[in-house]
């Protein structure tokens, strides 16, 4: 994809890795970036360093209307990353109630499949264009400290797949990305080293140039995702070992 010529539109923009992303597609001189957050009130600044080419947009991506209403403001969108997700530790059994893990399914499963529903009919009006899902590495391994997290991302992992072969004859470029901890608020009682929100956002533009479908973006998710590949009952184990308090 060349990235000069893109409309981008990025889901919560307001902080961490999608205020990176905000940050990246400035630089990489693309024409137009659509920030949306749940409070524009907080995407004051980033609109003011846009020279003009960055607009808020009003969007829950868990409220149908503003779903809609992002898909008819942006309707010259040609790439979409569905960066927007929460993350709320614990694990499946020592959780008091099922409120969180179906937080978390709402905003990073079905919110990302919401916007890829909007936006897909979108981006193949307007050339094919690309959909960047960030997943995570814990998509492809249960990491129990965040274990209903965990489940959620593998349904993002799941769907990207699925998306891919679906939009493949409108020419549409599907990205699913698997980043380890990143120095963000999410992560920030995780105590592990951690990479600036900048790499996630400088891999995924660099796999949008050359085509690639799956980014590992980090030390931590390749050597996770080189050891499933070779063991993945090893990985399971020893990623098992971090279980919640
Ligand atoms: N940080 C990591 O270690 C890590 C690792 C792998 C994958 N990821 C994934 O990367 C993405 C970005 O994470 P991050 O680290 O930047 O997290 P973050 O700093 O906690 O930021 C999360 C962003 O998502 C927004 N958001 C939450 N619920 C929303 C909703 N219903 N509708 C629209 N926006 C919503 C937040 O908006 P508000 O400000 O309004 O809350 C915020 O802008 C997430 O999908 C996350 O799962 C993160």
């Amino acid at each position: 994809m060349e990235l000069k010529d893109t409309i981008a539109l990025v889901t919560g923009a307001n902080r961490g890795i999608g205020q990176a992303f905000v940050e990246a597609l400035r630089n990489a001189g693309v024409e137009k970036i659509y920030a949306a957050a749940r409070d524009t009130a907080t995407l004051a600044e980033t609109v003011a360093g846009g020279g003009g080419r960055i607009k808020a947009v009003k969007l829950d991506v868990t409220d149908p209307e503003q779903v809609r209403a992002a898909a008819a403001l942006a309707s010259d969108v040609t790439l979409l990353i569905n960066n927007a997700g929460v993350a709320i530790f614990g694990g499946f059994i020592a959780t008091g109630d099922l409120e969180g893990a179906r937080r978390e399914m709402d905003v990073n499963y079905f919110g990302t499949l919401a916007m890829s529903r909007a936006f897909a009919p979108l981006l193949k009006r307007n050339g094919g264009g690309a959909i960047v899902n960030l997943a995570s590495i814990a998509s492809h391994v249960n990491f129990p400290i965040i274990g209903p997290y965990s489940a959620s991302k593998a349904a993002v992992h799941s769907m990207t797949q699925g998306l891919r072969a679906e939009l493949s004859n409108q020419g549409t470029q599907v990205i699913g990305v698997y980043p380890g901890p990143v120095d963000t608020d999410m992560a920030k009682n995780f105590d592990v080293p951690k990479v600036p929100p900048a790499q996630i956002a400088e891999a995924v533009l660099k796999a949008l140039a050359e085509g690639t479908e799956d980014v590992y973006p980090d030390p931590m998710a390749a050597e996770i995702h080189g050891n499933l590949l070779h063991d993945p009952k090893a990985v399971e184990k020893q990623i098992g070992e971090m279980r919640p308090e």
